[in-house]
């Protein structure tokens, strides 16, 4: 619902769950007033404003008001040069170079539901009572552009979805050098501030510093949201937990340059805002021309990290991800990358097909190596037609074959690359980014293709489409293995480069899975270097890594669990030891992490002895038996893998009738104790609960009280045993309400 009260210059968005309050300023800017819990509507809510405090050296526009310094009001849409000195929401240069725009409240419209973007991936509903949007339009002084802020609530959800948008309503260009997608202020700083980073084959791990004065920010100017960084931070207060406590979530909906940062100033305030990063970017704004930022979620929580990650994974489940592909029913993969690299032949393939197919295997993709001359990674990106010599069959043989078996097939495609070895570069070596006369650099051998140029797109859009149709594709592994550097297009403004480059992406995206609704997308960059949620709203499923070790697993796994939904991320059973770190685990601890994701294989089967397969096919029912639940149900983290040698993490359905749980010890201590006991979260206190296997029935409130004891039912001896002392040692247990009392 949001409020106006009757001068229509404060307007109150409120759900039930959560309370974001704008006022109108005297200059026509939007003060920001409170951001969190809900209160209930008051007509009148100014006093929340620090307004007319003046504060020695301040600047300020009206010589008879000196409290009124933008430096100390809390803003909506802050910008710079008018007497405040945080960094600004956006900057614009006008054709006689004056920085100095500023904006001023014209109208505003409330209409329920959502509209849509154009070319940029967004939430959406599928009817009005989903959300209400308000629209606050503003013209610039000087005069010449038009600005609008958008802001969606969801009705039941403590979430905020915001973004800006400019056109030129004047006669000449106008160079935007910055507009960020959202803007907060805060009135304290009393908070952590938490990140999500890495490299390659470990992305996502959690980072947590308190704020400071001067600004803190996590970014990526590589051209994708990188391994590095991801586009979402968190802010909670220095007692929030898990369980409790207030955390405020921003998430880009976006998968190129970003920045998200936090800015504590004089006053102890702090400004988070979060937009495409404004490095090396200058957007042209013709006369009637329009630019719209990606969207920003803002998600809030007063019962700690849990819930903020839950109403993020509802948010993105409902809302986000297409609805086609919104349930459960993800179909478990063998992806051969791991088990042959580039070294096959139809015959390998199809030995690993037969195999994957008698442990329940519903998917077979072809990874890397199968297009062109490509035997390494030297060649052929770009060329999208089989390999002639590994597959004399072509695609469509081999696609039949693998059905025949009862199996969807699928491909892997890295479509914005080309090798300087390939048909396509041969052709059309102006198509890779980059200056004619500067030497392009490489990454794994290869050149990025220019994404903003349609006619590349279009190229692409073909290949893809043919290769669809003639090899029956279910499934494509969308990769990208290398950074953007040398950005330089010899079609585009070199400002607009970065991001037209995303655009372009989208477009093919867009087209693509417009044009083949049931083909399953999987998002994919050296691994999990472009998971975001720009990408999950066309391909519902991210490879979380190249890192399939069950040990580092758990990390990235449970650090990607407060971004996105569990079943957004590929998880697989690799072999042991593990390619990555050659480390040994057992079976059993590769599978029960992979469970907690899309779950696949990433090995070759046929080299697996009989009680392997055995194991791996009982695997496999286990997921086909949870996989509704492990989508669609709560996820509640218990143990955090990077504060113990080990982690848990449970599953439970949304109407509290089932949970999985899934419990991992890494490192053994000598002579542990006998009972442990793991807290779980999410049941139902009044009910009870009958676990697999075991002959007890436990109640809601005792599992989460006193706790779940980690036993293991010994079948033979009919009795309960502790989890064995030992490295690498996991448990699972699902259980189901047995009554209701
Ligand atoms: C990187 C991916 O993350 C891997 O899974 C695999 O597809 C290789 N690229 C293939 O080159």
């Amino acid at each position: 619902m949001i409020y106006t009260n009757d001068g229509h210059t404060q307007f109150h968005l409120t759900n039930g769950k959560i309370s974001y309050i704008i006022q109108v300023m005297k200059n026509g800017q939007l003060a920001h007033l409170y951001y969190g819990r809900a209160i209930r509507h008051q007509n009148d809510f100014s006093f929340l404003q620090n307004y007319r405090i003046p504060m020695p050296y301040s600047c300020y526009p009206y010589d008879d008001d000196t409290g009124f310094s933008l430096d100390t009001l809390r803003q909506e849409f802050p910008g710079f040069g008018h007497s405040d000195f945080r960094e600004p929401a956006y900057e614009m240069v006008n054709t006689d170079g004056h920085r100095l725009t500023t904006f001023v409240l014209q109208s505003y419209r409330i209409r329920d539901g959502k509209p849509p973007l154009d070319g940029l991936p967004a939430t959406y509903v599928e009817n009005d009572g989903e959300a209400q949007t308000i629209h606050f339009v503003f013209a610039s002084r000087p005069a010449g552009l038009r600005l609008t802020l958008s802001y969606t609530l969801f009705s039941r959800l403590p979430v905020i979805a915001r973004q800006a948008q400019l056109v030129n309503t004047g006669t000449r260009p106008v160079f935007v050098d910055r507009l960020m997608s959202a803007s907060v202020d805060y009135p304290d700083k009393a908070y952590d501030m938490v990140q999500f980073s890495g490299a390659w084959a470990r992305e996502r791990h959690i980072k947590v510093r308190p704020l400071e004065c001067g600004i803190q920010s996590i970014s990526s100017i590589r051209g994708s949201s990188s391994h590095q960084q991801n586009p979402s931070i968190i802010l909670k207060r220095r007692e929030t937990t898990e369980r409790s406590g207030d955390a405020y979530q921003f998430m880009l909906i976006y998968s190129g340059n970003f920045l998200a940062q936090a800015e504590v100033d004089q006053y102890d305030n702090t400004r988070v805002m979060i937009g495409i990063h404004p490095f090396q970017f200058n957007w042209r704004l013709d006369p009637g021309g329009r630019f719209q930022t990606p969207e920003a979620l803002l998600i809030f929580s007063d019962r700690g990290l849990g819930q903020l990650t839950r109403s993020l994974h509802d948010v993105q489940r409902r809302h986000l991800i297409q609805p086609q592909w919104r349930q459960g029913i993800r179909p478990i993969l063998i992806n051969n990358w791991e088990a042959t690299y580039f070294k096959f032949n139809e015959q390998k393939l199809l030995k690993i097909a037969e195999e994957a197919q008698k442990i329940g295997i519903e998917l077979f993709v072809l990874d890397d190596g199968w297009f062109g001359k490509r035997n390494n990674d030297k060649t052929s990106l770009g060329d999208w037609w089989p390999n002639l010599e590994k597959l004399p069959g072509g695609l469509a043989q081999l696609s039949r074959k693998i059905r025949a078996l009862g199996l969807k097939f699928g491909l892997w495609f890295e479509l914005e690359m080309v090798s300087p070895k390939s048909e396509l570069y041969r052709k059309h070596p102006d198509w890779a980014v980059g200056h004619p006369s500067v030497a392009r650099t490489y990454g794994r051998h290869q050149f990025v293709l220019d994404m903003t140029r349609p006619e590349i797109v279009n190229y692409l859009f073909d290949r893809v489409a043919a290769i669809i149709r003639e090899a029956q594709l279910a499934y494509i592994k969308w990769d990208m293995n290398r950074s953007l550097t040398d950005a330089f297009s010899l079609v585009t403004r070199q400002g607009e480069f970065y991001h037209r480059y995303v655009l372009g992406v989208y477009r093919l995206y867009d087209r693509l899975t417009r044009a083949f609704p049931n083909v399953l997308f999987e998002s994919c960059a050296g691994g999990g270097g472009r998971v975001d949620a720009g990408l999950l709203y066309y391909a519902p499923q991210a490879w979380a890594s190249d890192d399939t070790d069950p040990v580092e697993r758990l990390k990235i796994q449970y650090g990607s669990s407060f971004i996105y939904p569990i079943y957004s991320l590929g998880s697989h059973i690799s072999a042991s030891p593990n390619h990555q770190t050659h480390r040994e685990t057992p079976l059993a601890l590769r599978a029960q992490v992979a469970l907690f994701g899309t779950f696949g294989l990433e090995l070759n089967p046929s080299r697996l002895g009989a009680d392997e397969r055995r194991l791996l096919k009982g695997y496999t029912d286990s997921y086909k038996n949870h996989r509704r639940l492990i989508a669609e149900g709560d996820f509640y983290r218990l143990i955090s893998p990077f504060e113990h040698d080990g982690a848990a993490w449970m599953v439970v359905a949304k109407d509290r009738t089932e949970a999985l749980i899934g419990y991992y010890q890494t490192l053994t201590r000598p002579n542990p104790p006998k009972m442990t006991f793991l807290k779980l979260m999410g049941l139902d206190a009044q009910a009870d609960y009958r676990l697999d296997g075991w002959p007890h029935i436990l109640g809601g409130d005792e599992l989460m009280i006193v706790g779940l004891p980690l036993l293991k039912f010994d079948k033979q001896n009919r009795g309960m045993t502790t989890v064995p002392a030992g490295d690498f040692q996991s448990l699972i247990f699902h259980m189901k309400k047995c009554n209701d009392s």
